[in-house]
């Protein structure tokens, strides 16, 4: 049975800056309250749409891994947040780049998209179904957002990343996963007023509004990716000290510091980059991944270790054996188009409209 090496990775993080400050500025809240609960300083605000962002994460991927787009047999794209409903954003994707030989399929899992596209992908090369997948995450998630509500506007990002997997005769990419839901616990992070479960007669329709009970999530985050990240080492028989680097889901700084102490590695060996980002949701991991690589923290041979969770609730882990290649083959220079606006001018009109809509609703 072959494995799945991860021959490309690429990532698109949109060039509008939003900072706590500029949200201080409409929300009640300060850098400081954001910072000490969350790690978080800035996150990227999105000028155009989700299938931009993967179509330019994917072409890193794909010149990293010097494939045409042709050779491509499946594209999986993790996201809750898709250009629209029909059709599903992975064909827009697979139309955009030129991918004609590629199924694809949009999984729905919210911050663990990622993840469990890796584990699928991984799995339907292992059993011959597909031969080079893409693999993307991304979110647009400022465009979901509930400008009103404090407690969730302070937390998310826009981004995405993409990985290229090959089959491969040598023992590398994904080597052990597990992905699980604690579905008893699904509406403890839940978007309302949007889908066919709400009824399109109500003022509220299209109002989003976010259920977040955020001290539920983050026990059990915490739980379910110390779990899971034991479990695919027990399934590789490996232990931590054979871990090189955890790359985990970038949801809130002290989320990530607990996750360290539970499994017992020290912080040092964790991959942080939230606070340039917030929780970009599907996007945190293979952006951090790309950035990972980026900065020489991955080297041949390296085993890594991700642990994700989210809406659903959703979660899972997988270890990685790096291959012998931790640079690019070719190089590309596919970017978004220019963004002329900041971040706060972008939300700005959404802003103004769930403000509005709030004073209606007392009323
Ligand atoms: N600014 C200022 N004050 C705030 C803000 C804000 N943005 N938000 C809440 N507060 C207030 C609260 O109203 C509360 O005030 P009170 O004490 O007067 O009632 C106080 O701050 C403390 O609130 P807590 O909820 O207790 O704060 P906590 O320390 O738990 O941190 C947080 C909240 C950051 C949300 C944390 O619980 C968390 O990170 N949870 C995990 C969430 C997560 O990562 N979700 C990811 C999955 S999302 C997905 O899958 C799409």
């Amino acid at each position: 049975m072959p494995y799945a090496e991860i021959t490309g990775w690429g990532k698109c993080v949109p060039p509008a800056v939003l900072r706590n400050e500029d949200l201080a500025t409409f929300i009640d809240t300060s850098d400081e309250w954001i910072t000490t609960r969350t790690g978080i300083k800035e996150r990227r605000v999105l000028h155009c749409n989700l299938s931009d962002m993967a179509r330019v994460a994917s072409l890193h991927a794909l010149a990293a891994a010097d494939l045409d787009p042709m050779e491509i047999d499946l594209i999986l794209l993790g996201s809750l947040t898709s250009d629209s409903q029909c059709p599903n954003t992975a064909s827009i994707v697979a139309d955009q780049l030129g991918a004609r030989n590629a199924a694809a399929i949009d999984i729905n899992s919210a911050c663990t998209g990622f993840l469990y596209g890796l584990h699928l992908g991984t799995n339907l090369i292992k059993t011959g179904a597909h031969q080079k997948i893409l693999v993307i995450g991304g979110e647009f998630i400022t465009h979901y957002m509930n400008w009103s509500q404090r407690e969730v506007a302070v937390l998310f990002g826009d981004a995405c990343g993409a990985v290229v997997i090959e089959a491969s005769e040598s023992e590398t990419g994904m080597i052990a996963s597990r992905i699980g839901c604690e579905s008893d616990a699904k509406y403890a992070i839940q978007i309302t007023n949007v889908g066919s479960g709400y009824s399109r007669l109500t003022d509220d329709f299209l109002y989003n509004a976010w259920n977040f009970e955020g001290q539920e999530v983050f026990k059990r985050a915490v739980k379910a990716m110390a779990q899971a990240s034991a479990d695919v080492l027990d399934q590789a028989g490996m232990s931590l000290e054979d871990v090189k680097l955890v790359v985990p889901h970038q949801a809130n700084k002290r989320i990530l510091d607990a996750l360290a102490k539970r499994i017992g590695i020290s912080e040092d060996k964790v991959f942080v980059n939230v606070h340039k980002y917030g929780n970009t949701s599907a996007g945190t991991i293979p952006v951090a991944l790309a950035e990972a690589l980026e900065e020489d923290r991955i080297k041949p041979g390296d085993h890594i270790l991700m642990a994700s969770f989210g809406a659903g609730l959703t979660y899972g882990a997988g270890l990685i054996k790096w291959s012998n290649r931790v640079s690019p083959l070719i190089t590309c220079d596919a970017e978004l188009p220019p963004c002329e606006k900041t971040g706060l001018e972008i939300i700005a009109s959404h802003v103004d409209r769930y403000k509005k809509h709030s004073l209606e609703s007392v009323s």
